[in-house]
């Protein structure tokens, strides 16, 4: 699906909002998804970590369920690979968690901050356009914002396994969305970035 724009090339902006409620309703089933599977791994290994990852998970579904009700008013959609986020996001959380207790925080900081980061691109191309929707965003980051502080403070080391994987996380997240979105959460950081300096 093309975003269709004018012959001056200014796209639509009502799809960039229904593809920003997509990704991001995507992306917090994804979260549901690593806290999920790193709850249930860490019951067996580290099971004084599992409330706060128990919380996190409550936020998550709580997100995920606020951009689910967002989307009819907006004619939004949620988006149709949303196995992939599950899978992804499962395996993720077994994976970090089989890394031990410090991999697990290294693995919320990166997406987080990530997520952070698009949230941030969101704000600012959402302040004119839809300021209903960026109140909810920016509630939302708060939490978001909440687990990246948490998640920096109880990283024990921040040593070689934290430079090579934060990158390596945050990239695939990115990647993540880039798919989800086939290929327009490029376009829409560009976008996004230039309606913040507007
Ligand atoms: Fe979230
Ligand atoms: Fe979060």
């Amino acid at each position: 699906m093309v975003n269709p724009s004018d012959s001056s090339g200014i796209r639509d902006p009502d799809v960039t909002i229904r593809r920003i409620l997509k990704v991001n309703h995507a992306g917090e089933f994804g979260a549901v998804r690593i806290y999920g599977a790193q709850i249930l791994m860490a019951r067996r290994l580290f099971p004084d970590i599992v409330p706060a990852l128990e919380e996190m998970r409550e936020d998550e579904i709580d997100h995920c369920r606020l951009f689910r009700e967002a989307m009819p008013a907006r004619n939004a959609k949620p988006c149709r690979v949303m196995a992939f986020w599950s899978l992804g996001g499962s395996i993720l959380g077994i994976l970090t968690a089989l890394g031990g207790r410090n991999m697990i925080w290294i693995c919320t900081e990166a997406v987080e901050s990530t997520v952070h980061r698009h949230l941030e691109d969101q704000l600012a191309f959402l302040a004119q356009r839809d300021p209903e929707l960026r109140a909810l965003i920016a509630s939302i980051q708060e939490q978001e914002l909440a687990h990246l502080r948490k998640a920096e403070d109880s990283q024990k080391r921040r040593g070689l396994s934290q430079a090579l994987l934060l990158p390596v996380i945050g990239a695939l997240t990115d990647l993540m969305i880039w798919f989800s979105t086939w290929g327009d959460s490029s376009w829409m950081r560009a976008e996004m970035a230039r309606a913040g300096k507007e």
